[in-house]
């Protein structure tokens, strides 16, 4: 109720300073304080029966906090006492870059959903793992890397861009997230076909020191799953995350759109689907190798989006549009509708 009373205002404001605004008042540490204080009196509900074990990491709950959010990880105290079970942090770059010019950022209130172009707008590997390194040790959820590529490095050369970022980040993340999804940064989703995957994977694993996810496009198709899982098996990925942004303009006919990619209520379905086929593809391979996980991102807004991710066999969940349309609050009744 509050939050909607506070959103009436901030939805006047452009997207993108609201956003900067509240990463900055959550990096400060008396509002930390306020929030650990609500935090424990009102919007605390953790409870054992929560818990998830996956592939050597502990998670607290299974409401995580999706990239994009917090590209260059200035707020992680913030999050972790607003109640989410793990964070991911990024896309980082091996190189700051300012991404695409502004505005780039639409909101689309009566349609719960959000357009964006920001194009991996970052402050580079090195900053990012500076930051990382002073919170490490207060920490207490997961915290993973989201990585990907410059946008000027040719696509023969993305790998060498991972690389460089995992190798940077391996003493003070978690888990990484290889991002071969993001529909604004020229021909970053062809890193999902077989002969760049292959070498992508074979690399990434090589060098991390931790769990490696794979974040998935919605807009993949049926045909290309078999080879994309195929591969994330044979390379021991731990999970697949699914998913990023749609590029399939007809899910916001209202808005025209000619860039950007959406997320919120109009993406929910979509990522749903994939989801499901995702586990059957997966659970018709049970046996041959060890299963990966799946985490559901994509229009979840209420304790009842996350329930149909759930029921479409996810182990975690993320949130980014329900929490700007929603506020903090939708991270507590997602953890009491799943007990
Ligand atoms: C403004 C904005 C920025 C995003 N930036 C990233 C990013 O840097 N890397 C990434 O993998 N996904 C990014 N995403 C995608 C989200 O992590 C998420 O996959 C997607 O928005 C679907 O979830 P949602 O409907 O809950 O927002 C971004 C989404 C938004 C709205």
């Amino acid at each position: 109720m509050l939050y909607k009373f506070f959103r009436f205002f901030l939805f006047r404001l452009d997207p993108e300073i609201v956003h900067e605004v509240l990463l900055f008042l959550l990096s400060l540490a008396p509002v930390r304080w306020i929030l650990w204080l609500c935090f424990r009196f009102s919007w605390h509900y953790d409870d054992p029966k929560l818990e998830k074990n996956l592939g050597g990491l502990r998670f607290k709950n299974p409401v995580g906090l999706a990239a994009g959010f917090d590209k260059n990880a200035k707020a992680l105290l913030g999050f972790q006492a607003l109640g989410f079970g793990f964070i991911e942090v990024g896309t980082v770059t091996p190189r700051p870059q300012m991404g695409n010019p502004k505005p780039r950022i639409v909101r689309f209130e009566k349609e719960e959903a959000l357009v964006n172009w920001l194009g991996f707008n970052n402050d580079g590997i090195a900053q990012v793992v500076e930051r990382l390194k002073s919170v490490k040790s207060k920490m207490k959820i997961p915290v993973g890397l989201n990585i990907g590529k410059n946008s000027d490095t040719p696509l023969e050369k993305a790998t060498d861009d991972y690389v460089i970022c995992i190798e940077r980040a391996n003493p003070v993340v978690d888990f990484f997230v290889i991002n071969i999804s993001s529909p604004n940064t020229p021909e970053l989703r062809r890193l999902a076909e077989p002969r760049f995957l292959e070498e992508l994977l074979s690399r990434v694993q090589r060098v991390s020191h931790h769990p490696v996810w794979v974040k998935l496009s919605p807009d993949i198709s049926q045909d290309q799953l078999p080879q994309i899982i195929a591969l994330c098996e044979k390379y021991k990925v731990s999970a697949l995350v699914a998913t990023n942004t749609t590029i399939d303009y007809s899910l916001l006919p209202a808005a025209h759109l000619s860039q950007g990619g959406i997320s919120g209520n109009p993406l929910r379905l979509k990522s749903t689907h994939l989801l499901k086929a995702l586990k059957s593809q997966l659970s018709s391979n049970v046996g041959k190798v060890g299963q990966m996980a799946l985490v559901g991102v994509g229009g979840i807004l209420s304790a009842q989006d996350a329930q149909e991710k759930i029921s479409a066999g996810v182990d975690l969940i993320e949130l980014y549009t329900g929490l700007i349309f929603e506020g903090p609050g939708l991270i507590k009744k997602i953890k009491r509708t799943l007990l």
